[in-house]
């Protein structure tokens, strides 16, 4: 008998292209505007059918989410929120293939619960528009709205309100980090002690020809508002920003989001590449990968 293998479906690690914090909520939340831009490195997502729910974590990642309690896993929370939305009982294997690295603001766990939704959708065909798919993101967490679309975006609001972003030419990133995450929460929390004053969100034009333009652009005229607020929590993120600035052909070097994670921006995928192998050879304690962005 042939047994066809379930349909997988693909989470890509996001990364934030600029951040500026553009007001705060009575609730203490905070308003964004945000570039979101998704990377080849990703988690899948399938899913079987199963007497009762079950979540099997498989790939080099499993080890980040070793102890943890599946009930507190965003690919269970969405599961259990999309089967009560549509009336089904959640008798699903979904199995997650993980290498998204957790903790350090690649959003794994949002991209992981996006894909699960649309996994969901399809496996019980199951007539779901795109607002019921946003309607159940946007209660789960801040960036999986940005996730159901893995085109590059603009993330507004609280972070659940989605524009277009600019047309920009791939380009390719390092991701570096140290080996020690950036909890959210105290991120936003440093940042609101701060005192730093709200920006305005950034005025991008409708598209850029040259990865140097665009990259010229977010200098000038962008930046990420929760740097020093990161580097409060997580004094090591310092270091790798440094280190990544080093690197004299690399056309932008930021902090992606609340952190850890950071980045440099280059024109090929060569020399991505290249900085990734050299940093992984020089700094046991920084973590690198070379990806492509667009
Ligand atoms: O939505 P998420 O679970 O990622 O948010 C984690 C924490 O980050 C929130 O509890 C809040 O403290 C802070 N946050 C915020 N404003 C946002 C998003 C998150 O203050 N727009």
């Amino acid at each position: 008998m042939l047994v066809s293998s379930p349909e997988l479906y693909v989470a890509r690690a996001k990364i934030n292209l600029h951040l500026h914090i553009t007001g705060r909520r009575d609730d203490g939340y905070h308003y964004l505007d945000s570039l979101v831009a998704f990377t080849d490195l990703h988690d899948t997502i399938s899913v079987s059918p199963a007497a009762s729910y079950q979540l099997h974590i498989t790939g080099t990642g499993q080890s980040f989410l070793s102890g943890c309690d599946i009930e507190d896993n965003l690919v269970t929370k969405a599961a259990r929120l999309f089967a009560k939305q549509f009336h089904v009982a959640p008798n699903v294997l979904i199995t997650l293939d993980k290498h998204i690295p957790s903790g350090g603001g690649l959003g794994g766990g949002s991209a992981d619960a996006a894909a699960t939704l649309i996994a969901l959708r399809d496996f019980w065909n199951i007539p779901a528009t795109n607002r019921d798919l946003h309607h159940i993101a946007s209660q789960i967490g801040s960036d999986i709205v940005a996730c159901l679309h893995p085109e590059p975006v603009i993330m507004c609001g609280t972070g659940n309100d989605i524009l277009s972003a600019p047309r920009f030419p791939i380009l390719y990133a390092v991701l570096a980090g140290p080996r020690s995450p950036c909890p959210t929460p105290l991120v936003y929390k440093a940042y609101a002690h701060s005192g730093v004053p709200f920006s305005e969100p950034a005025a991008f034009p409708d598209f850029f020809d040259s990865a140097f333009s665009f990259c010229t652009f977010l200098k000038t005229c962008t930046r990420n508002d929760l740097t020093q607020a990161s580097i409060a929590v997580n004094p090591d993120v310092a270091g790798v920003i440094a280190e990544l600035e080093t690197l004299s052909d690399a056309l932008l070097v930021r902090l992606s989001g609340s952190g850890s994670t950071c980045f440099a921006l280059f024109e090929t995928e060569d020399k991505a590449r290249l900085h990734a192998t050299q940093i992984n050879k020089n700094r046991p304690d920084v973590w690198a990968v070379a990806v492509k962005i667009g």
